[in-house]
């Protein structure tokens, strides 16, 4: 547990003891830790009362088409639409599972742009409707495994992000893709401070290896379940990068930036003990609070009654991207 860093409050000032016992008993009984644990559990409780509970319906999704679904071998059913909805994590709208459904829908999603740029020979800015023209969307069939040992399986569209960087021509010096959510403290209320956004030094940043990218699994996501995405999801644009920990899909994305050294991720600032920039989904590595050996698969009971399956190595996708790693010792680079 990292230090309580000099903005924790007193938990009695955040909630009432009986509110945050409550709370606590329930992620003990479901042996979840939250990835925030690192935040105080009275803040994290308190949450959801400082945002204030609206519920608004989720915002219009456009339907899209797609040429081919690809599954990759996972024959898992489908995590219920509503459950992918309503169970998020996004803490630029609050950190509680419910905060994004309830916060994000007054997202702005039109225009957006996403920029391309740094060590590339062409570099560009896309619109989403220009994206969209360009290359034909596909349906992957993906587990998502949280490093907080829940996962769901979610039927995305969208393009492989090799796509994107092959039109943007990396030159020699690219080595590693760094990738930025929007910053927008007016619209994304977790950004204002560091007591609403679970300690985050905004925008939230992530990365991969070059190679890693250019994987065919890695998915720029443009829609779930047939229609665009959620604002909860990470519309307009998101990552998706099925064999890591869920906190590398990084959300609502408006740079990638081709670059010569490891960029900086937004959970290895935070806790770099705790969450590694490779982040592969691995049962032999424990988290330093809990086990990965096994994850709670929502299905359409909710995370009550979620069933604990074992987790696989590269969460089922090692035929695909064990050779990324030959030689690395994943207990290092974890
Ligand atoms: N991206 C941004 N910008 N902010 C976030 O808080 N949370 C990550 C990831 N991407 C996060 C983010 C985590 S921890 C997970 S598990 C997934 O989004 C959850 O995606 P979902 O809510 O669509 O299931």
């Amino acid at each position: 547990m990292k230090k309580s860093p000099q903005w924790q409050l007193q938990r009695s000032e955040v909630t009432p003891e009986s509110v945050f016992q409550q709370r606590r008993n329930i992620i003990k009984a479901l042996g979840l830790s939250a990835i925030g644990a690192s935040v105080p559990m009275g803040v994290q409780a308190g949450l959801s009362d400082w945002f204030g509970k609206s519920a608004p319906a989720t915002a219009p999704r456009q339907p899209l088409s797609f040429s081919q679904t690809l599954r990759y071998g996972i024959t898992d059913p489908l995590t219920p639409e509503d459950k992918i909805l309503t169970h998020n994590n996004f803490y630029e709208f609050g950190t509680a599972k419910t905060d994004p459904s309830e916060n994000a829908q007054g997202l702005i999603t039109d225009p957006w742009q996403l920029s391309i740029e740094g060590e590339v020979e062409n570099p560009k800015v896309w619109s989403v409707a220009n994206i969209l023209d360009s290359f034909p969307l596909e349906e992957r069939i993906y587990r998502l495994r949280c490093v907080e040992a829940w996962s769901m399986v979610v039927p995305w569209l969208g393009i492989p992000l090799a796509r994107l960087i092959e039109q943007a021509k990396p030159n020699s010096k690219a080595k590693y893709v760094a990738f930025e959510t929007l910053y927008d403290p007016e619209q994304m209320p977790g950004q204002r401070s560091r007591f609403t956004g679970g300690g985050i030094n905004y925008p939230y940043v992530e990365g991969l290896r070059l190679d890693e990218a250019m994987n065919d699994l890695t998915l720029i996501s443009l829609g779930l379940y047939g229609k665009t995405l959620a604002p909860q999801n990470g519309a307009p644009i998101r990552l998706v990068v099925p064999w890591k920990y869920g906190f590398k899909s990084i959300k609502s994305i408006v740079k990638i930036r081709l670059v010569e050294k490891m960029p900086p991720t937004t959970w290895t600032q935070l806790a770099d003990h705790e969450y590694g920039f490779f982040a592969n989904v691995n049962p032999a590595v424990s988290h330093p609070r809990w086990s990965q050996a096994t994850e709670r698969r929502i299905g359409s009971g909710g995370l009550l009654s979620a069933k604990r399956i074992p987790t696989e190595p590269f969460n089922g996708y090692g035929d695909q991207v064990a050779s990324l790693y030959q030689g690395m010792d994943l207990r290092q680079w974890y």
